[in-house]
C-alpha cells in the first residue's frame, strides 16, 4: 500500500520504516529539516535499540523516503498522523496544535477514497471533530482512529509484532483498508477490536492511566513499607504471583516519566473535568501526587544521608533518562532529582550511556560525564535512578574504591542490598529495610 507517515519522532519514524519493511511504499513527513536529513541518511534521529536497522532495511529496498513537503504525501492512500500531543504550557490538557496543523495541511492533498489514520494520544472527542471537518472539506476521504502502544527501548518489536491492533472507525471500509495495512500482524493472530472513535480513543488514555496507577499503588506501598520495616519489593513479588494482578509494573522506585504516562494521566483529568465528569478520574490526580512525591523522597534520603548539608557535596547521578534503553529525557524523573539536589547546593555529576545531550539540552547547569568512572570518583553520595544493566551490573567494591563516601540510594530498587552492605556500602532502597 501506499502509506504516509506525518511526524518522524519516537512514534512515526519507527511506525514509517517498520511499514515499509513489511513492504507498503512509504513516505515519511516532517517540518523538522534536520530530522528529515538525518533520515533519508538512514540515520536515526534518536535512540532506539534496532531503529537503524529497520530504517537501513527500508531504505536500501526503495520502499521508504523522507520529505519535508506535505505534497509529497499526496499520492498515499493511508495517512499516518503520529504528531506529538505534548502538554499545553500552564494546563493539563493535551497540546492538539500538532495534530490539528498536520492534519490542515494534509487534507487539501487528499486523493478519492484516502483514509487519514490518527495515530497520536489525544482527548475523546477529538477523532469526532475531526471526521466532521473531513466530511465538510474532503468527503471523499474517511478517517479512523489506531492508537499506538508501543514502549520507548521496545518500538520496534512493539510496531512490527504489537499485542493488539485497535481500530476505531466510522465505517466497515476503513476497518478493511487498516486489515491490509497490517496483513502480517493479523495473519499472525494479533487481536484486533474494530470500535468506535470514542472508544479507541479512550482505549490508549486508559491503558496509560492503568499502568500509571499501578506503578504509584507500588509506591504507596513502598511509603507504607519505609514506616514499618516492611520490604516492598517482596510484597511486590508475593502480590505479582496472584495471576489476576501479576508482577509487571510492580516496581517501586522514583516513579515514573517520560513523554505518555505523566502528560495523559493529566490530559485525561482535564478532558473528565471538562465533561463534568472530574469525580470519576480524581484518583488520576493521587496518582500524579504520588509519582511526584517520589522524586521528592529521593531527595529528602540524599539530603539526609548527606547529614542535611548537602552544600558542595559531590553527588553522582547515574542515568538521566526516564527508562532504560531510550534518550528520552521528557520529565524524567532522574533529571528532576538532579536539578533539585544542585538547586539544594549539591555538586551534582550526572552520566548516562545514552541521554546527556538531550539532558544538557534542558538542564545546561548541570555537569555531565561521559565515563561512569570517571563520575563515580570522589563521589560523597551515588544516586541510581535510571536502571540501565551497566549500572545494574556494578561491582560494590570495585565501586567502593572509586567513590570518597559508599553511600547509595537505589533510586530502582534493581541492587542487592546484601552485596553492597557487605562491601561496606549504606544502601538505601525505596521500602526496602
Ligand atoms: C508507555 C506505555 O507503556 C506504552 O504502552 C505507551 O504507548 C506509551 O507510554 P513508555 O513511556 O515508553 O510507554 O514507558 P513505560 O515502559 O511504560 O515506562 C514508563 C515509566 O514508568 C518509566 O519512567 C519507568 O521507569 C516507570 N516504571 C515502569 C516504574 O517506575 N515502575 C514499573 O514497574 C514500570
Amino acid at each position: 500500500m501506499r502509506i504516509s507517515v506525518i511526524g518522524c519522532g519516537y512514534l512515526g519514524a519507527v511506525h514509517a520504516s517498520a511499514m515499509a519493511v513489511l513492504g507498503h511504499d512509504v513516505v515519511g513527513i516532517d517540518v523538522d529539516e534536520r530530522k528529515i536529513a538525518q533520515l533519508r541518511a538512514a540515520q536515526p534521529p534518536f535512540f532506539e535499540p534496532g531503529l537503524a536497522e529497520i530504517l537501513a532495511n527500508a531504505t536500501s529496498s526503495g520502499r521508504l523516503a523522507f520529505s519535508t513537503d506535505i505534497e509529497d504525501a499526496a499520492t498515499a492512500d493511508v495517512h499516518f498522523i503520529a504528531v506529538g500531543t505534548p502538554q499545553s504550557p500552564g494546563s493539563n490538557f493535551a497540546d492538539l496544535t500538532y495534530v490539528d496543523a498536520a492534519f490542515a495541511s494534509l487534507v487539501p492533498h487528499l486523493r478519492e477514497g484516502a483514509l487519514v489514520v490518527g495515530k497520536s494520544t489525544v482527548p475523546v472527542g477529538t477523532a469526532q471533530r475531526l471526521a466532521a471537518l473531513l466530511a465538510a472539506r474532503a468527503p471523499h476521504a474517511s478517517l479512523a482512529w489506531n492508537p499506538e502502544f508501543l514502549r520507548e527501548g521496545y518500538a520496534v518489536k512493539d510496531t512490527l509484532e504489537p499485542d493488539r491492533l485497535v481500530y476505531g472507525v466510522g465505517d466497515d471500509h476503513a476497518a478493511s483498508v487498516l486489515d491490509d495495512v497490517y496483513r502480517t500482524a493479523i495473519d499472525a493472530g494479533t487481536p484486533r477490536i474494530v470500535t468506535d472513535y470514542a472508544t479507541a480513543e479512550l482505549v490508549k488514555v486508559a491503558a496509560n492511566a492503568f499502568l500509571a496507577t499501578k506503578i504509584s499503588f507500588i509506591n504507596a506501598m513502598s511509603e507504607i513499607a519505609d514506616a514499618t520495616g516492611a520490604d516492598v519489593t517482596a510484597l511486590a513479588d508475593a502480590i505479582g504471583h496472584d495471576a489476576r494482578i501479576g508482577r509487571r509494573f510492580l516496581n517501586a522506585g522514583v516513579g515514573f516519566g517520560g513523554g505518555c504516562l505523566p502528560k495523559d494521566i493529566r490530559g485525561f483529568t482535564a478532558r473528565a473535568d471538562e465533561l463534568g465528569l472530574g469525580e470519576s478520574l480524581a484518583f488520576l490526580k493521587e496518582v500524579d501526587a504520588i509519582n511526584l512525591r517520589q522524586r521528592q523522597r529521593v531527595v529528602d534520603l540524599a539530603v539526609g544521608l548527606l547529614d542535611g548539608a548537602p552544600n558542595g557535596k559531590r553527588v553522582v547521578v547515574l542515568g538521566v533518562t526516564f527508562k532504560p534503553e531510550s534518550d528520552d529525557v521528557r520529565d524524567s524523573p532522574a533529571l528532576d532529582v538532579a536539578v533539585q539536589l544542585r538547586g539544594l547546593g549539591a555538586d551534582v555529576v550526572a552520566t548516562d550511556p545514552e541521554g546527556i545531550e538531550n539532558a544538557r539540552g534542558r538542564h545546561p547547569q548541570l555537569a555531565y560525564v561521559e565515563s561512569t568512572d570517571e563520575a563515580l570518583r570522589g563521589a560523597e553520595l551515588v544516586l541510581l535512578v535510571t536502571e540501565w544493566r551497566e549500572y545494574r551490573d556494578l561491582d560494590p567494591q570495585r565501586v567502593a574504591s572509586l567513590v570518597a563516601t559508599p553511600r547509595i540510594i537505589d533510586g530502582r530498587n534493581v541492587l542487592d542490598p546484601d552485596a553492597w552492605r557487605a562491601a561496606g556500602w549504606v544502601y538505601k532502597g525505596m521500602g526496602r529495610p
